[in-house]
């Protein structure tokens, strides 16, 4: 079950999606619970920014068929913040491999985001300096201020922002691209060639939803969430990761972290089929926060990852 990923020896496959998993809350709330059996085999931070962010104003969240929209908005204490109190803590996350052993510490990958090159490299500049960051993140799933598209969008445009952050940390740099695009796989090659040493996806799809129309009041037909779109997650978009991990996979030579609707060990296994070195669990930790757990169990016993969410998961 122990794989190895860029330089790092991780239990098993499994990790979080970033943003989906607070762990100091966690922590606080389940401390004793949490030290022996932290759910993820490595720790992926939510996405931090340059400056801190409010996040979008309320409603945040629809509960779509099968899945959920979020518009969350990426709320954060911005760089210093993070650095300065959430990092300590972070850092300090261990599991337990095997019944009895000593605990061990669980890697941690930081997630940041930036509108422009220059921010991003001042976001990469500063995890450097840190020890506690085992790799860096980057989110590329931000609107670029002139085209309105994501700057992960682009291959060119990725390929570049990759070379010009790339010199700035020996950690492993990991793309988080964004399925909001015409080709996914091109992407990728993008930002292999501007020395990515992994890549991550898929990340949220892009969507909306209305408020509900009341037949005997004014038109409905308002945007529901606060942001106006949100992102699309959890099994909803599994089918659509499927297809995006397999394309990109068959693209690059990079290690590949699926995720998008792993709800099992079953579907798990599905993106390691396809190409994939780990999976990432995200919408399926807020209904059942020791999933990534399970489904790292079921991974190791085949016989208990069936396609559905086992009863365990139900608790
Ligand atoms: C509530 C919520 C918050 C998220 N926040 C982030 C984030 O901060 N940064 C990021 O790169 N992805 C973020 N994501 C995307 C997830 O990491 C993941 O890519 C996506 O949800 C697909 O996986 P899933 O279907 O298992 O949730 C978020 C997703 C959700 C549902």
């Amino acid at each position: 079950m122990s794989v190895s990923f860029c330089g790092l020896e991780l239990a098993h496959p499994i990790l979080n999606g970033s943003g989906t998993f607070d762990a100091i809350a966690a922590n606080k709330a389940f401390a004793d619970d949490l030290r022996d059996a932290f759910p993820f085999a490595a720790y992926v931070s939510k996405t931090i920014t340059l400056e801190p962010r409010a996040g979008n104003p309320p409603p945040r969240l629809w509960e779509a068929a099968a899945g959920l929209i979020n518009s969350i908005g990426l709320p954060n204490k911005g760089l210093q913040g993070y650095l300065a109190e959430d990092l300590p803590q972070l850092a300090g996350l261990t599991t337990v491999r095997e019944p009895g052993a000593e605990p061990q510490t669980v890697p941690l990958i930081t997630n940041v985001m930036g509108s422009t090159a220059h921010e991003f490299s001042a976001l990469v500049e500063a995890c450097e300096t840190r020890e506690e960051i085992a790799a860096l993140e980057l989110n590329v799933s931000c609107p670029n201020v002139k085209t309105g598209l994501d700057i992960g969008a682009d291959p060119l445009q990725l390929e570049q922002l990759v070379r010009a952050v790339r010199p700035l940390t020996r950690k492993p740099l990991i793309i988080k691209l964004t399925p909001n695009t015409a080709d996914v796989a091109a992407c990728a090659q993008g930002a292999q060639e501007g020395g990515a040493d992994a890549v991550s996806l898929i990340n949220t799809l892009r969507a909306m939803s209305l408020t509900p129309v009341d037949p005997s009041g004014p038109a409905g037909g308002r945007a529901w969430l606060g942001g106006r779109t949100g992102g699309l997650s959890g099994p909803a978009i599994r089918a659509v990761a499927l297809a995006q991990v397999a394309a990109v996979a068959a693209r690059v030579a990079v290690p590949v972290i699926g995720m998008g609707g792993v709800q099992s060990g079953a579907h798990a296994r599905e993106l390691l089929d396809v190409g994939a070195t780990l999976v990432a669990v995200g919408t399926e930790s807020f209904r059942d926060p020791a999933a990534g757990a399970r489904i790292a169990r079921e991974l190791g016993d085949p016989a208990r990852g069936e396609a559905a969410p086992s009863e365990e998961s139900a608790r």
